[in-house]
């Protein structure tokens, strides 16, 4: 996967909890502690999850909640720094989620070796959607974390049920 998801854990981590949080996490996954990221580095999908784990390991924190704030800090503070057009395109968090799928497509087009998960949407009705997540990595967790993240974005509370390994329901208010 690309580098860029690790770099923003790593921002992440270390402007919340301390850099040595940081450092404690890579040791443990078998990284050098100065370890870096470069965004559009190839990483390891393994070695990703390895990081990941650390992170948990060393913050005493559950995978989901690790993906929360990861997906809070992707879309609220990470992204927007370089990718905040996307969001203003939109003015609620539906149209967004929906324009997901193609919005990876299209960037990760002209990326080598990337392989952006696919999505594809089902109209349950007005309130709720049903996203359905295609990813040879299985990282639907933090696909969740994402979406409630987006929420926060457009001050929507959203109501996010994972429903199985591929398949999460999104009620918007
Ligand atoms: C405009 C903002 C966003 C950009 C630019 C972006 C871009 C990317 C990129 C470059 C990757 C890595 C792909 C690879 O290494 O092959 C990725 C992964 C991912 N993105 Fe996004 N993303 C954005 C927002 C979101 C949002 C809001 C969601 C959820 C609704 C999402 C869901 C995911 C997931 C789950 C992955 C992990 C890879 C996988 O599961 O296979 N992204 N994204």
């Amino acid at each position: 996967m690309k580098g860029t998801i690790v770099n923003c854990l790593g921002e992440l981590v270390s402007s919340k909890f301390g850099k040595d949080k940081w450092e404690q996490a890579l040791e443990i996954a078998g990284l050098n502690k100065n370890a870096m990221f470069m965004v559009f580095a190839d990483i390891d999908d393994a070695q990703v999850m390895k990081v990941v784990q650390s992170v948990c390991k060393v913050l005493n924190i559950t995978l989901e909640q690790a993906a929360d704030a990861f997906g809070d800090y992707w879309v609220n503070v990470y992204s927007q720094k370089l990718y905040g057009h996307y969001y203003k395109k939109y003015t609620n968090a539906k149209d967004f989620l929906l324009s997901m799928d193609s919005v990876h497509e299209a960037m990760t087009k002209s990326m080598v070796n990337s392989a952006p998960p696919r999505f594809s949407y089902e109209i349950v009705n007005e309130k709720t959607i049903i996203i359905n997540y295609k990813s040879k990595r299985n990282l639907i967790q933090f696909l969740v974390g994402l979406i409630k993240g987006v929420g926060n974005y457009y001050k929507e509370n959203l109501r996010v049920k994972l429903l199985n390994n591929n398949r999460v329901e999104v009620v918007f208010p």
